[in-house]
Parts: C-alpha cells; sequence; structure tokens
C-alpha cells in the first residue's frame, strides 16, 4: 500500500537551480515541483535551464528533455503522448492540462508545473488517482443487458442514436475536470465529480444499455451528483473540448422528469 509522508501545510520550499550547461541561447526557465517520499522532506519547486534547440513543441518534450538529459530522478506519468491515453495530466501555468497536447510556445516566459491539484502526490507530478479511479468502478462503466440472448449477438444502435454518444466517448479519464472542481476538492469522497459523472452519463444515454433506471437512482443519491454548483471549472479545463458540466445538468433534468 502506498505510504504518504507529507506533513500536513507542509510549506514548498525553493529546491535546486539546474544551470544550463549546453551554453545555448535558447533557453526556457522551467519551474517543477518535487516532492520524494524517501526523502520525508517538504516539497520543493525545482528550477530547470532547458535549451529548446531540439526539443519538440510539447511540455511532455520539455519534461521528457529534463529526465533524460538533466534528472533522470524526475517522476510524472506518460503514455501515448497523443492525447489519448489520459495519464499526463497536471497543472501547467495554472491550468489542469496534458502536457503532451499543451505547446510551450504558447506559453510566455518562464513555465511552472505541478502536479494536478488538491489530490495527494505520490511523488514528484504523479497525483493519487485512486479514489477517482474506485468512483469510476461505482458507476460500473460497462454496457449492461438483462437478456442473456443479447450478450451473445451484437447489438445494433441507429446513427441517431449513437450520435448522442457524441461528445461523451471521447472523454480519456484524465482528471483534469474534477481536480479543478472546487466542490470536488471540498468533497471528493462523497461527490463523483465532473469526470465520473460525464462518464455515467454516457452510459446512461446509451440506447444499447437496459439498466438506465438503475444507473439513474444510483447517481442521485446524497451529494453524489447534487454536490455540483454549476461553477464551470470543469468544462472550462477539459482538454478534449468536452462539456462535463452539460452532461450533469442533464442527468439533474433526467432525474427532475423521470
Ligand atoms: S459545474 Fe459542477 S462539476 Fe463542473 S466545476 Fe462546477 S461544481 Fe464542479
Ligand atoms: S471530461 Fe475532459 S477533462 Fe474530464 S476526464 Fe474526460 S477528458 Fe478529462
Ligand atoms: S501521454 Fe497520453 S494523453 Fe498525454
Amino acid at each position: 500500500m502506498v505510504q504518504f509522508n507529507l506533513p500536513k501545510n507542509s510549506k514548498v520550499l525553493k529546491g535546486i537551480y539546474f544551470k544550463d550547461r549546453t551554453g545555448s541561447k535558447n533557453i526556457k526557465k522551467v519551474h517543477v515541483y518535487r516532492w520524494d517520499p524517501e526523502k520525508k522532506g517538504n516539497p520543493t519547486i525545482d528550477t530547470f535551464e532547458v535549451d529548446l534547440t531540439n526539443c519538440g513543441n510539447k511540455v511532455l518534450d520539455i519534461l521528457n528533455k529534463i529526465k533524460n538529459e538533466i534528472d533522470p530522478s524526475l517522476t510524472y506519468r506518460r503514455s501515448c503522448a497523443h492525447g489519448v491515453c489520459g495519464s499526463c495530466a497536471m497543472n501547467i501555468d495554472g491550468v489542469n492540462t496534458l502536457s503532451c497536447m499543451k505547446s510551450h510556445k504558447d506559453i510566455n516566459g518562464e513555465i511552472n508545473i505541478y502536479p494536478l491539484p488538491h489530490l495527494k502526490v505520490i511523488k514528484d507530478l504523479v497525483a493519487d488517482l485512486s479514489t477517482l479511479y474506485r468512483q469510476y468502478e461505482s458507476i460500473q462503466p460497462w454496457l449492461k443487458t438483462k437478456d442473456n440472448k443479447s450478450k451473445k449477438i451484437e447489438i445494433n444502435q441507429s446513427k441517431e442514436n449513437r450520435k448522442k454518444l457524441d461528445g461523451l466517448y471521447e472523454c480519456i479519464m484524465c482528471a483534469c475536470c474534477s481536480t479543478s472542481c472546487p466542490s470536488y476538492w471540498w468533497n471528493g469522497e462523497k461527490y463523483l465529480g465532473p469526470a465520473v459523472l460525464l462518464q455515467a452519463y454516457r452510459w446512461i444515454s446509451d440506447s444499447r444499455d437496459e439498466e438506465r433506471k438503475e444507473r439513474l437512482k444510483a447517481v442521485s443519491e446524497k451529494l453524489k451528483l447534487y454536490g455540483c454548483h454549476t461553477i464551470m471549472n470543469c468544462t472550462n479545463s477539459c482538454p478534449k473540448g468536452l462539456n462535463p458540466a452539460k452532461a450533469i445538468g442533464s442527468l439533474k433534468k433526467m432525474l427532475a422528469t423521470n
């Protein structure tokens, strides 16, 4: 089991300054949040002077360059590098986004990189998403049918019904929305948050699913859905351009009219 040793209210201190050794004139200063559970100290902000010559355009390219050429201990998640897996989500210059999609050319001046906010930190830029994954599992994100026969054959869907999933199926569960939602910050254990609610709505909207009523009832309990106060941070932060606030609104409307 993961152990978290970060003391409560610990201050973020100034960390190591990694000066450029290449002599390049094309330098970007990058400040990165660091915390190593094994060192048992306070978190720090390390500063790296990164030579952008021969560096790709994305913030993830900068992190890879730091890891490969300056400090191999820097820890962050990434996999696809194409905005598909959702694993490289972090807070870049105050905005939750995917580091593999965010161009550093769009950031004037120095770059600040933190883990996704309001989560426990496992190490450096890796935040603990286990509560969110538990909540995701709780909505049973798979097609549910009551008839045994339909399990064995392809279940067709009309073009119109398929279209209802547009804007929902594209969600990659990166958690940028949930970790930018103030309601989720304060009630994260009870309120499901925008990412999981958008997913719940995706299955409720699927014409092939036969447990719509049960699913609606399950999300309507206490704070699971009604923790949302329509602040809209979630929609503003989605790197895939989705609208979780609208999905939550549709769920509330369904419950009010069913
Ligand atoms: S609209 Fe709801 S889910 Fe989105 S940020 Fe606001 S409170 Fe959170
Ligand atoms: S709705 Fe957008 S921000 Fe939220 S988890 Fe899905 S892809 Fe990420
Ligand atoms: S590495 Fe997969 S979304 Fe960024």
